[in-house]
């Protein structure tokens, strides 16, 4: 981004801020002096990663200071160390009120939500899933066998839950739930939710995908995991990869009732100690879980910069959805012109689900991406 550019863009994101009651910008650079890294990477490399809802900001220093500390040990398996992935159990069980019978690692959520597709999927049984969403379970339950129902979000974009509930039948053995929800960036409000999970979960079991749950405000107390206390037979995945960024490490948990917990571990990891996520995930997962200061950081930032682009979108007559999420779907009326230009600029898109074709996600990346993408995008003819 070229000097006047960029001064433009800080001038907006400062009015932005005001308008939102954000920290003010210098009180901000203040806080945010020192504790993360810097993303590097469209420096070195002219891709704009505004594709996979990364956090731009890089890991934060609390991180990077406990991966040259646990580095050395790297020989070792993750065991018996302060910094163990018994310890990241008992921390998340701690923060969750839960037990450490409640939890299992994985490497990303990915592979717990792969966990959940194999285990109850294997016999053909039904899955419910939404739709668009980040669609993994359903994905991959449909390649072993097992019959996958989704269930389109509704007009405002929201997840149909009465449409889901009303799919239930005999042979349901998973209905699964992205909150906030990936592409779209809705959420379903706590008390509606909760409730639903309560009612469903004596029929079948419910798994919440919470990889973005961390960015609204006040996020424990919105999050499905307490249902898991009261005895519901409820599942719950969360991930280090988004606003963590710590999305290289892959670390990520499920977390929910202990016997089918343990059914899980033993099934998929044979309960092998060693086998958990390596020792800097697991070092930069316990570190993570407790840098609060981080999470408010990038949560800010992303409202930052998300404001700033809903106000182009706006210029250029757009439609969107705001966003609960570190990205933003909406409209670009002809998806085809728009993942050529995306392409011929290489900028890294996400886009073309089914039902709304023409509309596309993206990543809220840096200021200076976030820049180049509109610059990019206005003056656009079929815009
Ligand atoms: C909703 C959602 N769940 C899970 C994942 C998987 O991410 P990871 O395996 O890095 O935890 C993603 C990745 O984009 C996602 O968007």
């Amino acid at each position: 981004m070229d000097t006047t550019n960029r001064r433009q863009w800080l001038k907006k994101s400062l009015a932005t801020s005001a308008a939102l009651g954000l920290f003010p910008l210098h009180a901000f650079s203040e806080i945010n002096n020192g504790h993360y890294g810097t993303d590097n990477t469209s420096k070195k490399n002219d891709v704009k990663r505004l594709l996979y809802n990364e956090n731009h900001l890089g890991p934060s220093k609390n991180v990077e200071r406990i991966i040259k500390q646990v580095i050395s040990r790297s020989n070792r398996y993750a065991t018996f160390y302060e910094y163990d992935a018994k310890t990241l159990k008992q921390l998340i069980a701690k923060q969750e009120g839960l037990k450490p019978e409640n939890v299992l690692l994985g490497h990303g959520s990915f592979e717990p939500l792969i966990w959940a597709a194999t285990h109850f999927g294997s016999k053909g049984e039904q899955i419910i899933v939404p739709s668009p969403t980040f669609d993994v379970v359903g994905l991959f339950a449909k390649k072993i066998g097992a019959k996958v129902t989704p269930v389109e979000v509704d007009l405002d974009f929201r997840m149909n839950l009465t449409e889901m509930e009303a799919r239930i039948s005999a042979d349901t053995s998973l209905l699964t739930l992205c909150n906030p929800n990936n592409p779209t960036g809705t959420i379903v409000e706590t008390e509606k939710l909760k409730s639903f999970c309560r009612l469903v979960s004596d029929k079948t079991t419910v798994l919440i995908d919470e990889a973005y749950i961390h960015y609204l405000n006040s996020w424990r107390s919105k999050s499905m995991a307490s249902l898991i206390a009261e005895g519901k037979n409820v599942l719950v995945t969360r991930t280090f990869s988004k606003i963590y960024a710590l999305a290289g490490l892959r670390i990520g948990f499920i977390l929910g009732p202990d016997t089918l917990i343990a059914e899980m571990e033993k099934k998929f990891t044979l309960g092998f100690p060693g086998n958990m996520p390596n020792s800097l995930s697991v070092a930069s997962a316990i570190t993570a879980l407790q840098d609060d200061l981080f999470l408010e950081i990038s949560r800010n930032k992303n409202i930052e910069i998300q404001h700033t682009f809903y106000n182009e979108l706006d210029t250029l007559g757009l439609n969107y959805i705001r966003s609960k999420a570190n990205f933003v779907y909406f409209d670009v009326k002809d998806f085809k012109a728009y993942k050529e230009l995306m392409l011929k600029n290489k900028i890294l898109l996400a886009g073309g689900w089914p039902t709304k074709s023409n509309w596309a996600r993206v990543t809220m990346g840096s200021e200076n991406d976030m820049s180049f993408l509109f610059d990019k995008m206005k003056g656009k003819k079929w815009l």
